[in-house]
């Protein structure tokens, strides 16, 4: 991806900001496959229950998935998912996947709750506060994002049309270029010493599919990391990430864990 596209040429802003794309596309193997696929077996099978989680509910959006996933002709053979319980067939789907993925689906009250998915690579979060929850619940630690998108999202959750990926970015900036950033492994923190050969930019590229079988949503996540020092090296880029960095908000900027870094990787960008 062009990292310009990113950092949109004006003061930083939560926004939700779409595009189409094709749903086999965004969940096709990679030259990374084996890599990914290593990493995400060694976590789902050392710790399930951090990695994996799975509500009643959310048992038949995952079997709409996996059926669903079996037409996609990503060359990974879905059908051929093992027999078992509905936990293993979680697993099973999240160790072929080279996304994250999560299962969401209305509550009584209209709201989309998270019912399910495997998580291996998460931003410094846990699966296991999300799970059960709706989606303002989980969206609640970002400062100002119920508020400005609450509605925004709402709505486009209940009006996806099935058969597209519905595709976005999040980004951070990490001290670490490991894909699992899982609060449990306490990985370094950015910090005001930080050099710039210890910083990555890291991309979230998120899909959203619609499981219209049982009125659910189908979340992907693929995590791409990329060195600051390489970033860098485009002005252009550079320049737009440090002025995304000198407008967050401050409490925005503590979310994102850059509060006590942000001026001094702004001087790293400059220099
Ligand atoms: C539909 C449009 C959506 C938008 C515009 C959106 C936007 C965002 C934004 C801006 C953040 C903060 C990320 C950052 O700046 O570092 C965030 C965090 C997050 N979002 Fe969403 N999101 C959407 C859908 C979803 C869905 C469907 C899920 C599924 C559960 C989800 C789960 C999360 C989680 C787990 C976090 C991290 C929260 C934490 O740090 O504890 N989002 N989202």
């Amino acid at each position: 991806m062009n990292l310009l596209d990113l950092f949109p040429a004006e003061d930083y802003r939560l926004q939700m900001r779409f595009e189409r794309g094709s749903v086999a596309g965004f969940f096709a193997p990679t030259e990374c496959h084996a890599e990914l696929i290593s990493q995400r077996r060694h976590w789902l099978q050392s710790a399930p229950q951090t990695y994996a989680a799975l509500l009643p509910g959310g048992i038949p959006l995952l079997e709409e998935t996996i059926k669903t996933a079996g037409g996609w002709q990503t060359g990974v053979e879905f059908a051929g998912l093992p027999d078992g319980t509905p936990c293993q067939r979680c697993l099973a789907l999240g160790e072929v996947l080279e996304p994250d993925y999560l299962l969401l689906k209305p509550g009584d009250d209209g709201s989309f709750q998270l019912l399910g998915g495997c998580v291996c690579f998460p931003s410094s979060w846990t699966l296991a506060e999300k799970i059960g929850r709706p989606l303002e619940f989980i969206h609640g630690v970002v400062p100002g994002l119920n508020a400005q998108l609450g509605n925004q999202i709402h709505g486009f959750l209940n009006q996806i049309k099935p058969g597209l990926a519905w595709q976005r970015t999040n980004w951070g900036l990490s001290r670490s270029a490991e894909l699992n950033q899982h609060p449990e492994r306490a990985l370094p923190r950015l910090a005001a010493s930080v050099r710039l050969e210890e910083v990555w930019l890291r991309v979230e590229h998120q899909a959203l599919v619609a499981l219209p079988r049982n009125q659910g949503i189908l979340f992907g996540i693929r995590i791409a990391t990329h060195p600051l020092a390489e970033l860098k090296k485009d002005p252009a880029v550079a320049s737009r990430l440090s002025r995304a960095l000198q407008t967050l908000p401050e409490d925005l900027a503590r979310y994102k864990n850059l509060a006590a870094a942000r001026s001094s990787i702004i001087t790293l960008l400059k220099s």
